[in-house]
């Protein structure tokens, strides 16, 4: 791989023998990353509700920025001149990038398609915004692990030739991201898998990026909500013809459930803005789902969110606390995402610690059986 694997190098440390779950280290420029991992979302360079020390507390070694919101807030030349967004956002760990053509789709109804790239209307001044594979490399400039730009179909969409030509025009697009790469030795960039729930599409387009000289791979298409039994099959095909040697990352994925799930399908990556929005509507993650802190059942419980989790927020507030400010104080929904990220690292960390151990099979059995405790 040449100069290449100097931007990131994946070891693998454990495997299931059971499923194909897999511990590793994922070594980068900036940090080295312990997988599987789970990256908070933040949006324009700050993670909604917590800030970067918070986030290195709560053991957050890897978090997600958007080239759709950094190109136009603040913007290339600010980041450029301010060293990079480590330095622009205070965030000395490792960094991923998103790269834009999703966002445009999922918030911007307006946006349009074409062979040279998305053409959008900026939310900020009304003026039309070209973004193609070419530019949406250079806005990820300076971040670690950065996504190639690719032809997002809406989920639910069932039209065959339309997710065959975003399937195929993602391989192009990922041509282009490629050759106008100019730091390879200090950023590595994903293909995206597409393919919606297309098997067939799905399997070319794993197969087609198998042969690029890339460091890892994002499974995409799969965030909008689908069934189950659709979405983990899509997932399971993928990882199957994408090399065990290399990341894989699942993207838009972050509810519990998956999260267990996919690892056991050999996921090592995943990001979410779930636990953070969720926080924001007064959730808490609990094993067997959320408490929605807003309810009256609330108010005279003494306990902490989980009385099993050590976070901030549970070892000094009640519930009967968050439920009394939940409504009316901003800093309710930042105890509540402090404690959602927690939740979620923690998972992550107890399933390392299991494939580590040789007890990933009986983790899964148990965590199925706590998630579902009230479905009896
Ligand atoms: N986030 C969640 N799903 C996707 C996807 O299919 N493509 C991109 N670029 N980002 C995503
Ligand atoms: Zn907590």
């Amino acid at each position: 791989m040449g100069a290449k694997s100097l931007s990131l190098s994946f070891q693998i440390k454990t495997e299931c023998n059971v499923s194909k779950a897999r511990s590793g280290l994922m070594k980068l420029p900036h940090y080295e990353v312990k997988t599987p991992v789970f990256m908070p979302v933040g949006t324009q360079g700050t993670m909604k509700g917590l800030l970067p020390d918070q986030l290195e507390s709560l053991d957050c070694e890897i978090i997600l920025g958007n080239t759709y919101h950094l190109g136009n807030r603040p913007g290339t030349d600010v980041l450029t001149k301010a060293g990079g967004l480590h330095n622009f956002m205070g965030w000395n760990r490792a960094l991923l990038t998103d790269s834009g053509g999703f966002q445009m789709v999922s918030l911007l109804k307006l946006a349009e398609i074409t062979e040279e790239g998305v053409k959008f209307k900026s939310p900020y001044d009304d003026s039309e915004i070209m973004l193609t594979p070419e530019k949406s490399i250079e806005i990820q400039n300076c971040i670690d692990i950065i996504m190639q730009l690719d032809d997002v179909v809406q989920t639910t969409f069932q039209d065959y030739d339309r997710i065959k030509e975003a399937t195929e025009r993602t391989s192009r697009w990922l041509d282009r991201c490629l050759a106008s790469h100019k730091r390879p030795t200090e950023q590595s960039i994903f293909p995206i898998v597409q393919g919606l729930l297309n098997e067939e599409l799905r399997k070319q387009s794993a197969r087609e990026h198998m042969t690029k000289d890339v460091n890892g791979f994002a499974i995409g298409g799969l965030s909008g909500g689908e069934a189950k039994d659709d979405f983990w099959p899509m997932v399971s095909l993928s990882t199957g013809i994408l090399d065990k040697h290399r990341p894989r990352y699942l993207m838009g994925v972050g509810l519990a459930i998956d999260l267990v799930v996919c690892v056991a399908l050999g996921v090592d990556m995943f990001d979410c803005v779930f636990p953070t929005r969720t926080a924001r509507f007064g959730c808490a993650l609990v094993s067997n789902g959320q408490l929605n802190l807003k309810q009256k059942i609330y108010e005279t419980d003494l306990d902490p969110i989980d009385k099993n989790c050590s976070c901030s927020t549970c070892t000094n507030y009640t519930r009967a606390y968050l439920h009394s400010i939940v409504t009316v104080e901003t800093v309710a929904c930042h105890l509540i995402s402090v404690h959602n990220i927690a939740y979620q690292m923690n998972l992550m960390r107890t399933m390392r610690e299991n494939i580590e151990k040789g007890t990933f099979p009986q983790f899964v059995q148990t965590f199925v059986s706590e998630y579902y405790a009230d479905c009896e």
